[in-house]
């Protein structure tokens, strides 16, 4: 389709969301959380008991997902919503980030997602935030980032955000829980998180959000991507 799409890949916690989401806001364009897909149907299927590989079940399970996305709140980010229910804070927590990701490996899962994610694509643009939105989601997207930062780094920024809440927090556990969830997302066999050929590699390890979101909207700008 057009190239009308920038893709944001890279492992939890490198910044993808907040950056996806600013470089939205700044061209006008629509986001798309793909993450959230997965973790509304780790949370779905916990909640009817379905186990995590039993692959028929989940497949069905995603392909009749009722998610939608709400407007974006100043202090939870995009709403997301399960049959019309708020899940925002419920799929943010590390127990549904790792049920993402185990039913994320489910090949007959993504193969269920994969037209619902590409119908977000719009005229107006669409940025997308993920783990293989460059390589098989939007292969033809006209800018391709993979954002990392190192796992020190990610589990310090979780451990803030925890704090930040009022939530209590051991940043090493953290930073184990990402290693877990990193090794598990680039080992399993169906899209495995890993750069586009094409892709453009930044590092925010030591960058603001501010910087890498100036650098993204640069590189869009060469493309001739924003309007
Ligand atoms: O990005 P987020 O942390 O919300 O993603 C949760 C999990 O969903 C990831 O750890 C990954 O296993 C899975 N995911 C995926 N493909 C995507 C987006 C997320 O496999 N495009």
């Amino acid at each position: 389709m057009s190239g009308a799409v920038i893709t944001i890949d890279g492992p939890g916690g490198a910044g993808k969301g907040t950056v996806s989401l600013a470089v939205a806001h700044q061209l006008g364009w629509d986001y798309l959380d793909s993450g959230a897909l997965y973790r509304v149907l780790g949370l779905s299927a916990s909640r009817k008991g379905i186990a995590f590989d039993d692959e028929p079940a989940l497949a069905a399970e995603a392909a009749q997902l009722g998610v939608s996305f709400g407007a974006d709140d100043p202090n939870l980010g995009v709403r997301v919503l399960l049959n019309g229910a708020e899940v925002t804070q419920d799929i943010r927590t590390e127990t549904a980030g790792k049920a993402a990701s185990q039913v994320a490996a489910v090949p007959a899962v993504r193969s269920a997602l994969l037209q619902r994610q590409r119908d977000f694509e719009q005229p107006s643009g669409l940025v997308a935030d993920g783990r293989d939105m460059g390589t098989t989601v939007f292969p033809d997207a006209g800018l391709k980032i993979f954002l990392t930062a190192s796992a020190e780094e990610r589990a310090k920024r979780r451990y803030k955000q925890l704090i930040a809440k009022g939530d209590d927090a051991n940043i090493r556990a953290l930073q184990q829980e990402i290693e877990a969830r990193d090794r598990m997302d680039s080992e399993r066999s169906v899209s495995p998180l890993r750069p586009a050929e094409n892709a453009v590699m930044l590092d925010s390890t030591s960058m603001s959000i501010d910087e890498v979101v100036s650098a993204v909207l640069a590189l869009a700008t060469e493309r001739g991507l924003s309007v």
